[in-house]
């Protein structure tokens, strides 16, 4: 069962996690030294506020079309989940949402506004330390069939495939109606795919 903790309030400074560039930097995948200083940003990232909630109901909406997120097996309302945001030069960039199941950050939302300069791996990192910082030992996160870049994504970051919902997606848009019947690349949205990654503290830089 989750014990989410969504409504709880975090101690400003407990909450506290930040990520230099540099270490944006160091954690891209499969690269060595960045040769550009031009491609570095300056990404920060820190726990979600009270006074972010309505910033990330209207995110939620931009992004997934309600404040909900629905799976198979359950369904979350974002701007009440605990939850990490990203930022670029001061503005809110990136959101990722999570629930405790136990040994597990189950993220509930991942989302980059601007992609490809770190702020999802900087985001992923940040959950990690706190999974980590927790005593937790997996990261978990559901995504569907078609979703071939997040698939790339956190293949690259770690994680392992650790189960299929065959006909999950459908089964989640019976909850959402929003949920499209075509997803990326064209592909039918059908499944859920579910990804983890063992964040046991040796992993964590
Ligand atoms: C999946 C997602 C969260 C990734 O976020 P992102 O901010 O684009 O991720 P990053 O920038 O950290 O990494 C993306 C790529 O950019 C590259 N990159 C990162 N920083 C870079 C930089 N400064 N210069 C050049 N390339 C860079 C990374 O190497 C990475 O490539 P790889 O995945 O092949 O390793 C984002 O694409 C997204 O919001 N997708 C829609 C929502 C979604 O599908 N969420 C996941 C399901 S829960």
């Amino acid at each position: 069962m989750p014990e989410d903790g969504s409504r709880r309030q975090f101690p400003a400074a407990a909450g506290a996690v930040s990520v230099k560039p540099t270490d944006v930097r160091q954690s891209r995948p499969g690269e060595g030294e960045e040769s550009s200083e031009g491609a570095l940003m300056p990404i920060s990232v820190r726990r979600v506020k009270a006074g972010d909630r309505a910033w990330v109901r209207d995110f939620g909406t931009e992004r997934w079309g309600s404040d909900l997120v629905a799976y198979s097996y359950a369904c979350y309302v974002p701007s009440e989940l605990d939850g990490l945001v990203a930022e670029l030069d001061g503005e809110p960039s990136g959101l990722l949402t999570f629930v405790r199941e136990d040994s597990t950050l189950h993220i509930v939302s991942l989302d980059a506004r601007v992609r490809s300069v770190g702020v999802g791996t900087a985001l992923l990192d940040a959950a990690a330390r706190l999974a980590t910082d927790e005593g937790r030992r997996f990261l978990r996160v559901t995504t569907t069939n078609d979703d071939l870049d997040s698939l790339r994504f956190y293949q690259r970051r770690g994680f392992r495939l650790v189960d299929l919902m065959c006909g999950g997606a459908d089964a989640a848009r019976l909850l959402k109606p929003q949920i499209p019947r075509v997803g990326e690349h064209g592909i039918p949205r059908r499944d859920e795919v579910v990804l983890e990654r063992e964040v046991w503290p040796a992993e964590v830089a």
